[in-house]
């Protein structure tokens, strides 16, 4: 089992390019499956959960070729629905597998897959693709912890999400893009991810409007084409390295984001007392002391993301005073204070708000990467710890984050991932 250790202490300076969003790639991946024809996708990140869907596409018969450029090239052309059961294994290890029911109910108009796995941050139902499934007029059993979805023909329907879905939204949008007539989505969620699948889709010759804002229409077509695609900088990586470099008092050029994305992280950080600067396509961030408390409240996009509320938990343990949050998403992603308490953090939990008491420092500790953004935030305490901490667990930490610790060594810091 690998861990990640950390001397903790060095200032992280320099330039760190972000790669692809891990969430818009996830819906990409599936949506390649709806084309006749070869998909380019340039800038897909190099993470564990992308290497689980070339599998999945590889077991249903398509062909991926990674290029030296880095590049990968997909060709779906070759797929058809007798593997589908091939792939029940690789949809157990991720969230983002349930795209692979809307994309090939959309193909093939039957599919069964075991309910997906991915991050233990609360009850995650998927009751809201399930009811955008039906009102297409598919059949949706579960049974056994599979669930099967089919149906004779799809028909645009209209759709409101009973709450805003980033999930739902996608499945919905790839199982009615070439369902017959008009799809709405209505309370739909307007996060970068899901403006950026639309316009892959779109691209493909796919017709959907509105997204971006709360209503989505989508205007069934009989046949996508192939097309290439560059995927959308990942803004949550990107807010990571904002807030290592506020943490660890660096200077951080974040290269290849779109500043506008991380408004609500930038707010923040400057209201903590940090100075951020935003150019065209990089943003920098220069970490100062003293850190104010500041109160956060995590919200669909445009609000403050849920995926960034762990790391910014550890720069609420070093600001004065007492800082916030509320965690309005996920009943259950607070388990990583504990592992920050370890570490001679203050915070007390109450349901869905945490109460961070600023402490002078935090002291290394061998602590669990609980969830994906938990692994991030474990690696940023230790960044600033006294001594070594090791960090374990690093499954999650591989499924969301490309090369996190090559990255954070050429920013200066003193880590290595070393096999236990
Ligand atoms: C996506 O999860 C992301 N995952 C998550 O990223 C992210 O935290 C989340 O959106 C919120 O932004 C992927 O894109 C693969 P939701 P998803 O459906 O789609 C409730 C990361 O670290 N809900 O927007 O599962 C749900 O319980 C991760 O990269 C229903 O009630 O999230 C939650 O309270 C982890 N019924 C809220 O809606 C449903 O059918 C938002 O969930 C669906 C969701």
């Amino acid at each position: 089992m690998d861990k990640i250790l950390i001397k903790g202490g060095k200032r992280l300076a320099g330039e760190v390019t972000i790669t692809g969003a891990k969430n818009a790639a996830l819906g990409i991946m599936p949506a390649t499956l709806l084309c006749s024809g070869t998909c380019v996708i340039e800038n897909l990140p190099d993470i564990q959960d992308i290497k689980n869907y070339v599998i999945m596409l590889k077991k249903l018969g398509a062909s991926v070729e990674k290029k030296s450029n880095g590049d990968t090239i997909i060709d779906t052309s070759t797929v058809t629905a007798d593997n589908i059961s091939e792939i029940e294994e690789e949809s157990t290890k991720m969230r983002a597998s349930y795209y692979m029911l809307g994309a090939l109910l959309s193909k093939f108009k039957d599919v069964r897959l075991p309910l997906p796995g991915g991050c233990d941050i609360g009850a995650r139902p998927i009751d809201q693709h399930i009811k955008g499934f039906e009102a297409l007029g598919a059949t949706v059993d579960l049974k056994s912890g599979f669930i099967h979805v089919y149906s004779k023909r799809l028909k645009g329907a209209n759709i409101y999400l009973d709450v805003v879905s980033v999930g739902a939204t996608i499945n919905i949008m790839l199982a009615a893009v070439m369902a017959e007539g008009v799809t709405t989505i209505e309370n739909a969620a307007k996060e970068p991810h899901v403006v950026d699948i639309a316009n892959f889709l779109n691209l493909m010759g796919a017709n959907i409007k509105g997204t971006g804002t709360d209503v989505i229409k989508i205007t069934g077509i009989k046949r996508l084409k192939g097309c290439t695609y560059s995927v959308v900088p990942d803004q949550i990586t990107a807010g990571t390295y904002m807030i290592a470099a506020a943490a660890t008092q660096g200077d951080i050029l974040v290269k290849n984001v779109i500043p506008k994305h991380l408004e609500p992280i930038s707010a923040k950080l400057i209201e903590m007392g940090n100075e951020v600067i935003e150019y065209d396509d990089s943003i920098r961030v220069v970490g100062r002391r003293p850190l104010h408390s500041i109160g956060i409240k995590t919200l669909p996009y445009p609000g403050f993301p849920t995926d960034l509320q762990q790391p910014m938990g550890v720069l609420m343990c070093m600001a004065d005073g007492i800082s916030t949050i509320a965690e309005s998403i996920f009943e259950n992603r607070f388990k990583y204070t504990n592992e920050l308490i370890k570490m001679g953090a203050d915070i007390m939990t109450r349901n869905n708000v945490a109460i961070f008491k600023g402490v002078d420092r935090l002291y290394a500790a061998r602590i669990n990467a609980t969830d994906l953004r938990a692994g991030a935030a474990m690696i940023i305490a230790g960044l600033i710890a006294e001594g070594v901490t090791e960090v374990c667990e690093l499954k999650h930490v591989d499924r969301g984050y490309d090369n996190i610790v090559g990255r954070l060594q050429a920013l200066g810091a003193d880590i290595e991932r070393v096999d236990e």
